[in-house]
């Protein structure tokens, strides 16, 4: 037994973060935390200036195309919300997926019991793909928006987004990408890709803080303003401004939050980010190795590959996953995410919406030795079951 947590849980948020993120992150924060285009002095210019340099790096790293349609949002929920609410109108329907994470899955059902829109989800196959000519089977005359997540937090299995948003182009419907749980593993190219939006956070696999995320628009896509309040700017209407970013986003922003992930960006790019998904796959494989070679262990993940992200979910037959999560915890020091995992549809067509399972998913800091442990644990979970 390691005294040491082994931390399996990175799809829920990356821990710990690089000590060069935080360290960077607070050194800023220390020199110019003061409110962002606001102030008339200089230093609330150089922190506007450390977020408008925080919104171009952005536009490089997802291959965007303006930095004034980077929108800075809580995280990829917010940015989901303020995405739905601000692009559907009343009579518009909706295209989606049963793997979606209720980040989608709530705004949409509450927005059809307002009475406002309609909407469809596509099923996903055995192996947890969504086909995109079933996406476009589901098309209707009036679809105004196809929603994706990019990669499934229960499968870790990766949707073929830039075939998706071709389609979608040529049906000249925007494609909505969630990118909670891909952004930072996998490159995305919103501008060649032809992605009308993408939401993502800033606390996954970009190893930035909690609390900022983004909303990602490209030229062109027009989006009604749902919240309203201070910009800095146009001070004496009380219409909200409709200039980008601000349009978007009211309030003070998040400082410390984008100076995180100003330094995560840096980060990435200095590690090379795909190297290190690479290496997570590489762990993930290992640990599909490992509890494959134990009977009770059943996947609802399909085997990982190459262009999966690090996300592993399975069950021990005859246990609750609570039990084991609470097992591998208490008596391994194990962190992994049991349950439904925010994405209930995905429980209910693998039939584990009432036992739930376990998710391991492995982290830029693991080792092999700690996805040794993790397969030892749950093999002597077994052995007493
Ligand atoms: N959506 C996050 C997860 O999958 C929190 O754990």
């Amino acid at each position: 037994m390691s005294g040491n947590l082994i931390y399996l849980d990175n799809a829920a948020t990356s821990f710990p973060k690089p000590r060069e993120v935080l360290k960077k992150m607070l050194k800023t924060y220390v020199r110019s935390g003061v409110s962002p285009g606001r102030g008339s002095y200089d230093l609330a210019d150089e922190a506007a200036e450390l977020v408008y340099q925080t919104r171009r790096k952005l536009t490089r790293f997802f291959s965007a195309s303006d930095p004034e349609r980077v929108i800075f949002t809580a995280n990829a929920t917010d940015a989901l919300n303020i995405a739905l609410q601000g692009l559907l109108r009343p009579g518009d329907h909706v295209v989606s997926t049963r793997l979606e994470h209720n980040s989608v899955l709530r705004p949409l059902y509450h927005l059809e019991k307002q009475g406002m829109i309609e909407y469809d989800l596509v099923c996903f196959d055995d192996s947890g793909y969504i086909c995109p000519q079933q996406i476009m089977k589901a098309v209707k005359h009036n679809t105004k928006l196809v929603v994706v997540s990019h990669a499934s937090n229960v499968l870790g299995t990766v949707q073929p987004a830039k075939e998706i948003a071709r389609l979608c182009s040529e049906h000249g419907i925007p494609l909505l990408l969630d990118a909670a749980q891909s952004a930072g593993h996998i490159p995305i190219d919103m501008h060649s890709w032809g992605i009308g939006a993408l939401a993502f956070t800033g606390h996954k696999a970009l190893l930035g803080p909690t609390g900022i995320g983004g909303l990602i628009l490209s030229p062109g896509l027009d989006i009604r303003t749902t919240r309203f309040g201070g910009t800095g700017i146009e001070s004496r209407s009380l219409i909200h401004t409709q200039s980008f970013p601000h349009r978007l986003e009211a309030g003070t922003l998040n400082l410390a939050g984008i100076l995180g992930l100003s330094a995560s960006l840096d980060y990435l790019e200095q590690k090379n980010y795909e190297h290190l998904w690479q290496r997570e796959m590489a762990l993930t494989q290992r640990l599909y190795d490992g509890l494959r070679s134990i009977s009770k262990v059943v996947f609802l993940s399909p085997p990982p590959t190459k262009q999966s992200v690090p996300v592993l979910t399975c069950a021990m037959k005859d246990m609750d996953s609570g039990d084991v999560g609470d097992i591998l915890d208490g008596d391994y020091g194990i962190a992994v995410r049991i349950g439904l995992h925010c994405a209930p549809l995905v429980h209910v067509d693998l039939g584990t919406d009432a036992s739930g399972a376990i998710r391991f998913s492995p982290g830029p800091f693991n080792t092999d030795k700690d996805i040794d442990f993790a397969v030892a644990a749950m093999a002597e979970i077994a052995a007493h079951s």
